[in-house]
Parts: C-alpha cells; structure tokens; sequence
C-alpha cells in the first residue's frame, strides 16, 4: 500500500517502485514500529484527537498486528512500500479507515528514526551482552596460562618474556572497552525523535515528552529539523561495531598466526576448524581468519553511511534510507562472528612447553642484564650499550646469553659479575615485572580478577537495561 498518491495522475513505474522500496529490508523495524505506534496513539488521545473508543479499538488492533508481526500471520506485500505503510495496510484492513487515523501529527520522517532508534538500542544491548560473554571465555581462558611463559613480542620478534595468560587477558580490555563504549553511545541515543513530524514539529497538542518517557528514552529533541536529521548514532553505533570488528581481527590474526606450523603454540579444537578439498592433511583456522575478514565490511558500512551522510542537506532525504542495511548487516555479521570465536577460544589449548622452550630465545633477555646493571647506577645509555655487547658476543659465538663465561660478562663491563645469572633465569624475569598491569605472574592475576570483577558489573547493568527495555516493549 502507497500512503501517498492523490495528487499524482499516473503511478510510478515498476522500476521507481523497485529502487524505492524499502520493506524488503526495513521489516525488521516492524515491532519498534508498532509500539512507537501505542505511543503516539496515547498522544493521540491525550489531545482529545481520538476519541475514547477508537483509541481502544487502535490499540487492540495494534497489539493483534504485534502479535500476528511475530508469528508470520500478517507479513508486508509485494506492493507495501515500506514497514510503515504495511502496518498501515494492516491496521485498515482491520479497522477500515479508522486504521489511517495514526498519521495525524506524525510523518515517516520522525517515525522511521523513531523506530530505528529503538531497533539499534536492543541490538546494541544485545552486542554488549554477547560482548561479556566473550570476555568472561577470554579471561577464563588466561587463568588458565598465568604461569606460563611464552616470549612476548614486538615488531613479531622476540623482546622480552611475558606471561601467556597477560597475553591472552589483553584482549579482554578492547572488548571491555567496547562494552563501555556502547553505554556511552546509548546516553547520546537514548533521544525520542517522534513528534518532530516532517521537520518542524506539529499544531496538533503533541507530547514528546510523554512519547520519551513512555519509549523509554532519556528525553525528547531539542530541534525537530535536526531530530529527523540526525544519524549520528547510527554513525557512532557503526564506528563500535567497526572497532570491534577490528579486535577480533587481531584475534583473528594471532590465533591463525599462532596455529602454524612454524609457531605450532596454538591447537584449535577440530570443531572450530575446517578442512580443503583438495589437501587431505589440512586443518585451517577458518573462523579465525573470518574473523580476521569480517572486519572488512564492518568498516566498509560504516564508512558506506559517512559518505552517505556527508553534504546531506537537512532535514530528511531519501538518501537516509541507506542508513539501514548497513546497520543490520554489521550486527548481523558481529552476531555470527562473536559466538564463533567465543568457541575457538574456549577449545584452543596452547602448547606450555614449546612457549616455554621459546621463552629466552632471540636474546629476549638482553632487557634484563641492562636492568641488572641500573639497579648497581650504571648509567641505563652504558647498561645498554653493554647488553647489547654480551648479544653481539653470542651472535659472533652462536650461543645464548646464559652460556657466556663469567669471564666473558666481566670482559664486557666490570659490573657483570656472574650474579647476572640470576636474571637469566625466564622465571625469574617475569616475576620481576610486578609494575602494576605488568607481567608478573602475582600482577596478572590480580588483572585477571579485576577484569572479572568489571565484567560481572557491566553484566548487572546490561541486563538491567535490556530488562527494562523488554518491559518498554511488551507494555
Ligand atoms: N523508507 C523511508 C526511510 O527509510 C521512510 C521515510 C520515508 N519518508 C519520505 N518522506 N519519503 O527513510
């Protein structure tokens, strides 16, 4: 069904139909629809603008088109524009043309971003949720390799040792992040746009205030030419979603990078791998490297609606319709993605020995003997220098730092004595780092329950507010 179409003389053409048609994807937004419908149907009748009794009979219909939306009885036609006029279509067919009285004081304009508001905070809530799920498998997973030694790297070659459990604890963080992000976007979105109308508000008594209230939201809009405007939180939710998208990236990278043969660290659980059609050995990290991948097009959509945004004249135009397949293709693909990965965590056992054995090699012990000679106030630009010595010594005689003579360490400063040893030891070098947030096993661990700790907070708060919101929509 068209909302529009009397002063035209002709249709428009299959072809116009087809390029501006929008409910072969905006149908999703159908229950946010509906219940920002019961919103402005209570304004409605607040005014005294509907009577009493067909107040009543709207909401009944309203609340059977809920429930039919949800089980598939009332579905959009092949010739409903949009989600708005297939609800529309819906409501007349129940009530005849008492159904088109909701149009009174609202346009397209104010409720299409109404709704869309309501779907991206669900599903932003939902993605934080998944989020912390993720973490509480990350931080699981680090408890488990806190006393295991692995070379910690930069550049991808060995610096100094590290913690496994630092290592894998450190994705924790980004996410967590994340999650602090999404909370603060919903600050920002949390803004009823209904009652803006087309873009200049309305001469019917409107309430946007009751509207924020009864949606939800933490207040109505300032000005109605940018309430209708504005797709700044779908820009902000896409740059999280990007961003997110980039921390499983280096998930992705790491865990395909570990898994290789030359590395052989990580072992990924066979149901989180796949095999090749062609080479009967092969074991591939394919959700890793999809990980890896998705990141791709989450920055692409969230660059596709800058662009889009970009130069728009105010207030609403068609080219905003092109705000939504990118929204819901980038939560879709994080749903599909965090589960996945979630899983390749939890399975992936890592190979102590080898991290272990890997440790002191490349030298990544050098840091310590310029720390050993700072703590006797050797100048740290000597101390260097003099680490970096006893390395070119061991590169000239292929050996490793702990099989220098003692002679050899005095050779190359008098401070060396052969308590620099001591230092040599992995073990021992870790569990000197104990720089709050550093490495030391005792720090890692009290990084890891803290995490743990933000974590189960932000699980309170989440679900509060996905509690609350579930409420909004079933009232
Ligand atoms: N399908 C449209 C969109 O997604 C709804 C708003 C249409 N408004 C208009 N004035 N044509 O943006």
């Amino acid at each position: 069904m068209a909302l529009w179409g009397a002063r035209f003389s002709r249709k428009p053409t299959d072809a116009v139909f087809a390029l501006s048609q929008s409910v072969s994807f905006d149908w999703r937004l159908a229950p946010y629809d509906l219940r920002s419908s019961l919103a402005h149907l209570s304004v409605l009748e607040k005014a005294s603008l509907l009577s009493k009794d067909d107040a009543a009979k709207i909401r009944t219909a309203l609340k059977e088109l809920l429930t039919e939306v949800a089980s598939g009885k009332f579905a959009p036609s092949s010739h409903d524009e949009d989600v708005h006029s297939a609800l529309e279509r819906g409501l007349t067919e129940k009530l005849g043309s008492l159904g088109g009285s909701l149009r009174a004081g609202r346009s397209r304009n104010d409720q299409v971003t109404t709704d869309l508001r309501l779907f991206a905070i669900d599903h932003m809530l939902g993605l934080a949720q998944m989020l912390i799920e993720l973490n509480e498998v990350i931080l699981k997973k680090a408890a488990e390799y806190v006393d295991d030694a692995a070379p910690g790297f930069t550049h991808i070659q060995h610096a100094q040792p590290v913690s496994f459990g630092h290592e894998i604890a450190k994705h924790a963080h980004a996410f967590a992040r994340d999650v602090d992000r999404i909370q603060d976007w919903l600050q920002r979105t949390s803004v009823n746009s209904l009652g803006a109308g087309a873009l200049s508000g309305s001469s019917l008594q409107l309430d946007p205030e009751f509207v924020a209230k009864n949606l939800g939201f933490v207040k109505s809009f300032e000005n109605s030419i940018d309430a209708v405007s504005d797709r700044d939180y779908v820009a902000e939710a896409l740059f999280i979603t990007s961003l997110i998208g980039v921390h499983l990236s280096r998930i992705g990278e790491e865990w395909t990078l570990l898994g290789s043969t030359e590395f052989s660290w990580a072992k990924i659980a066979d149901e989180y791998s796949t095999g090749s059609s062609i080479m009967p050995q092969k074991k591939n990290p394919d959700m890793a490297e999809l990980a890896r991948g998705k990141a791709g097009r989450l920055i692409g959509n969230l660059v596709s609606v800058l662009t889009m945004l970009k130069g728009l004249p105010f207030a609403y135009n068609r080219d905003l319709q092109e705000d939504k397949e990118p929204l819901f293709d980038s939560l879709d693909t994080l749903a599909l993605v965090i589960p996945a990965v979630s899983g390749m965590i939890a399975t992936t056992n890592f190979d102590r020995e080898k991290m272990k054995l890997s440790a002191p090699t490349g030298f990544s012990l050098a840091t310590e003997i310029a720390d050993y000679l700072v703590r006797k106030n050797v100048p740290f630009a000597q101390a260097h220098e003099a680490a970096g010595a006893c390395v070119a010594l061991c590169e000239k005689l292929s050996c490793e730092l702990h099989e220098l003579s003692d002679d050899q360490f005095a050779g190359i400063h008098s401070t060396l004595d052969p308590k620099i040893r001591e230092v040599l030891a992995v073990q021992g070098a870790i569990a000197s780092r104990t720089t709050a947030g550093g490495t030391a096993p005792s720090q890692v661990s009290n990084q890891i329950s803290n995490a743990l700790a933000k974590t189960s907070d932000s699980r309170r708060e989440i679900a509060n507010k996905i509690k609350a919101f579930s409420e909004m929509m079933s009232a």
